[in-house]
């Protein structure tokens, strides 16, 4: 029977352990060393065939914006450039990254609320697709910089839409009270103020409701006010726009193993919304599908379809082409006992079933339990396991109390179903896979294979967004090695493990 978390032809179990695209995660932990973060060319090819079937229910051209903040190391961009698509940036350096690996100016739009001069400058010089423009200030200072490199920028302008999406509160872009935007009215005044500048080239709009947003109809809403925007600019100014840009934000189901999740948690606490949150899933095709036929009505009934010709809708995701492409691997590297400190009857029924089985088996559980190696100290101990993976390399797992799927990559088959506490390495409280703030957000427990060793590999799945991009080097870790299992086959590593050198590389002493 497969497992739940299972994806034919990219994640499987083969040879007893677990294997993406075919490459053994054992082998590949032992080879390169871990923490170890594994991409799948596949996997990211066929996220992005995905997203650009969405291009099949609207009439008008679809230019898909990988949003290169989710994971940009040069090896993924050039993965993703190579799948067709274009790509969005976020500041000076990654568009230097998105030149070097091979992307066009025509290929870029570039968003972010603090953009200095030198990185306008850049995007002006590159040419870039668009330049989303965060306020009336920073219009003014890309007019100016324009005007003394003697060129036009392209500027599309970024909306406050003030559409609450479901996501986490940190997630949230698109409200008055995040820090992204402009207000729509300021919007208009630009238009009208910069219409005739040599400088400017007022082509677009943009908005972003947020990440991992679970509800569909949240596309429906922004289609509209962009929409509506358009209109409201034509009429006013007679600007007819080129392109309108809906963000990202589409959902990943991080909970593939729900029933695993729910026992991992405790009971009777409310959960719901977060559990929802990172649980949703939806086509992409079918959100866009009901937002184009929403603004497909309007434009009938206002008689403004012809706005709707030659016009270009830019999409802009991260996390929907990314997080489930990339599985990061850790190794136990220490395991210790405790005993139980909570009353949480339900999971501790289990563990308690689990250690009364070995009991009957004549195993002693005295005060050491040589086979297993672990001190007892009661009749019922919580066991733990601390991993090579911490916060430094997970930084969501902290800030959002984000669940990556955790499974033993070298006893995938076993059954899961003894109750560990999971901790990384980190001089820190805080860098712990379980429950600390009493949300019930993150698990208590961690369900696994019983008896877990030191030297076993483990892997926490759907983790290739917003991790590694994030990642520090806390307490002088090195940052991970990455490899990325071609469509080909082949294994390519495309970064390397930190070295000594690289912790003081810019230390000046
Ligand atoms: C402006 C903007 N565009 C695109 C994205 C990508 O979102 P996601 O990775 O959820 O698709 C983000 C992320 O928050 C963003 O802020």
């Amino acid at each position: 029977m497969s497992e739940s978390w299972e994806i034919k032809n990219f994640l499987e179990i083969r040879n007893n352990h677990l294997c993406i695209d075919s490459a053994d995660t054992v082998e590949l932990a032992r080879d390169y060393g871990s923490p170890l973060f594994v991409f799948s060319e596949s996997r990211i090819r066929h996220n992005i065939a995905r997203l650009q079937r969405a291009g099949d229910a609207i009439p008008c051209p679809l230019k898909i914006c990988y949003a290169a903040k989710a994971m940009s190391t040069m090896g993924i961009l050039q993965a993703v450039r190579e799948a067709g698509i274009d790509i969005e940036v976020n500041s000076g350096g990654e568009l230097w990254k998105a030149l070097n690996a091979g992307f066009t100016g025509e290929q870029i739009i570039f968003n972010g609320t603090s953009k200095e001069v030198w990185e306008i400058e850049n995007a002006i010089n590159a040419g870039i697709y668009a330049i989303q423009v965060d306020s009336l200030y920073e219009l003014s200072l890309i007019e100016e910089t324009g005007k003394r490199l003697g060129k036009r920028a392209n500027v599309s302008l970024r909306l406050v839409p003030e559409i609450e999406s479901g996501t986490h509160s940190g997630l949230q872009t698109a409200m008055l009270t995040s820090k992204f935007g402009m207000m729509p009215d300021e919007a208009f005044s630009a238009f009208h103020a910069y219409k005739d500048s040599p400088h400017l080239d007022l082509c677009g709009i943009h908005l972003h409701v947020g990440s991992q947003n679970p509800d569909p109809v949240v596309y429906s809403e922004a289609l509209t006010m962009l929409f509506e925007s358009m209109v409201r600019i034509f009429k006013e100014t007679g600007i007819r726009l080129k392109h309108i840009n809906l963000g990202g934000g589409f959902p990943v189901n991080y909970l593939r193993d729900e029933d695993r999740y729910s026992q991992e948690h405790q009971p009777g606490q409310d959960r719901a919304g977060h559990q929802q949150m990172l649980s949703a899933h939806f086509e992409p095709f079918d959100a866009i599908r009901a937002a184009w036929e929403q603004v497909r009505l309007k434009s009938t009934v206002t008689g403004s379809e012809h706005l709707l010709t030659n016009l270009t809708v830019l999409l802009e995701p991260g996390r929907s082409i990314i997080s489930d492409a990339g599985i990061c691997l850790t190794s136990v590297r220490n395991k210790k006992s405790r005993p139980l400190t909570e009353s949480n009857i339900e999971l501790h029924e289990q563990l308690a079933k689990a250690q009364r089985s070995k009991q009957k088996a004549g195993i002693s559980f005295g005060i050491v339990d040589y086979e297993s190696g672990i001190v007892s100290h009661g009749l019922i101990d919580e066991h733990w396991l601390l991993t090579d993976a911490g916060f430094n390399i997970l930084l969501s797992m902290e800030t959002y109390k984000w669940y990556y799927d955790l499974i033993s990559a070298d006893r995938p088959s076993a059954e899961h179903n003894f109750p560990y506490k999971v901790a990384g390495p980190l001089c820190d409280g805080g860098d712990v896979y379980f429950d600390i703030e009493g949300m019930n957000r993150l698990p208590d427990h961690r369900l696994l294979p019983e008896n877990l060793k030191p030297g076993e590999v483990l892997a926490l799945l759907n983790c290739g967004a917003y991790s590694l991009a994030q990642a520090s080097q806390y307490n002088g870790r090195f940052l991970p090695a990455v490899v990325l299992v071609c469509s080909s086959g082949e294994v390519k590593q495309i970064r390397k493990r930190d070295s000594f050198e690289d912790l003081i590389a810019n230390d000046i002493y």
